[in-house]
């Protein structure tokens, strides 16, 4: 059977740099806080021109130019993101035009962190039923837009940018072998944004403002942990596979403390974890793709290794998924 194999990467940060000694003129915090809590030590913040729908453009691009295709090859566009452009239409149909890809479809998808990871997991679907499609999938975020800078708790963690990747049908066995995707709505409040709500009394004349960022950092720490744990232990076992045949794993980049705990779960050796959480930040949906884009430059992962992603965020979600690059 066919498999989606990833064709190319890319990926787009914001110009701005924010460091931990700029927060502190913000918000009663420390370099030495952020970076012992975190392992975080700059994020990006987007500017002028550089809104989700433009990053995201960009990433794109950079996808489609290593894959060497044109926009026009694409069937479909799949963006995922908690801080669209706009709520409507998608941000996917702002990419679709930028791009000029008039024969893709696009839509967006939200599943916070874990949203490009299900991406891939759809695109693949897509892919093995229909071998000839070209699909971009993109994990694209302004979350500064919805952070509440004046809350220490949670203005430290997160970060803006977009990572994409480009896939299209292979039959030599590479490409995606599997995946494994988990919910749990019950525990939608340890991480939200505020209103506006669908049956809020008071949407009407309201804005995003206020739409804000919630966290319950200590449950969300824990959760993250067993989460991401157990659905790698899941997918290995379905797979046949030990720890050891992974030639390297690229976690959603939440905090410092969260992959080391995981790390030392799953006996992951150093040099088969890809951790740049301390550059970015948690830029949520487009954590995995920034990684796997740098990941893919800087020549760790060759023709035929085993890439393991594995990621968690609110919803709750969380998921894994195996390929072979
Ligand atoms: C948020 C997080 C870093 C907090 O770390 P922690 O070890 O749980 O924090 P502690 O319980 O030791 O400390 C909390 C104290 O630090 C304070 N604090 C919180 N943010 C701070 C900051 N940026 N600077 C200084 N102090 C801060 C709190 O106000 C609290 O003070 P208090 O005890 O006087 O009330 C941690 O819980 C975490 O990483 N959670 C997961 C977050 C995450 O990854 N979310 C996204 C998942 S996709």
């Amino acid at each position: 059977m066919s498999k989606a194999l990833i064709l190319g990467t890319g990926s787009c940060l914001p110009q701005k740099t924010l460091t931990n000694a700029e927060l502190e003129q913000i918000v009663d915090t420390s370099d030495q806080w952020i970076t012992s809590r975190t392992g975080i030590k700059t994020r990006r913040i987007s500017g002028e021109g550089e809104e989700n729908f433009r990053l995201a453009t960009l990433a794109g691009q950079r996808a489609l130019e290593m894959a060497g295709l044109s926009p026009l090859a694409l069937d479909m566009i799949i963006v995922a993101t908690l801080s669209p452009h706009k709520i409507m239409p998608s941000t996917a149909c702002f990419v679709q035009a930028e791009l000029g890809a008039t024969n893709a479809f696009a839509y967006d998808i939200n599943a916070a962190c874990t949203g490009f990871t299900y991406g891939l997991d759809l695109a693949s679907k897509y892919i093995q039923s229909q071998p000839e499609m070209k699909v971009l999938v993109i994990g694209s975020e302004t979350l500064s837009t919805r952070v509440d800078w004046k809350d220490r708790n949670t203005c430290v963690l997160f970060g803006d940018g977009a990572g994409a990747a480009v896939l299209g049908g292979s039959e030599d066995g590479r490409g995606v072998l599997g995946s494994k995707l988990h919910s749990d709505g019950r525990l939608w409040n340890l991480l939200h944004m505020d209103g506006p709500e669908s049956q809020n009394p008071e949407l009407q004349g309201s804005d995003w403002e206020g739409a804000l960022i919630r966290m319950n950092g200590s449950d969300i720490f824990k959760q993250a942990v067993r989460a991401m744990d157990d659905v790698v232990v899941e997918l290995l076992e379905q797979q046949q596979l030990t720890i050891e045949d992974i030639d390297l794993v690229i976690p959603h980049q939440a905090n410092i403390r969260i992959l080391n705990k995981l790390q030392q779960r799953l006996n992951i050796p150093d040099d088969k974890l890809f951790i740049n959480v301390d550059k970015y930040g948690n830029t949520s949906a487009a954590s995995i793709p920034i990684a796997l884009d740098e990941a893919n430059k800087q020549g760790r992962v060759k023709e035929n290794d085993l890439v393991l992603l594995c990621t968690f965020g609110a919803g709750l979600t969380w998921a894994s998924l195996l390929m072979r690059w």
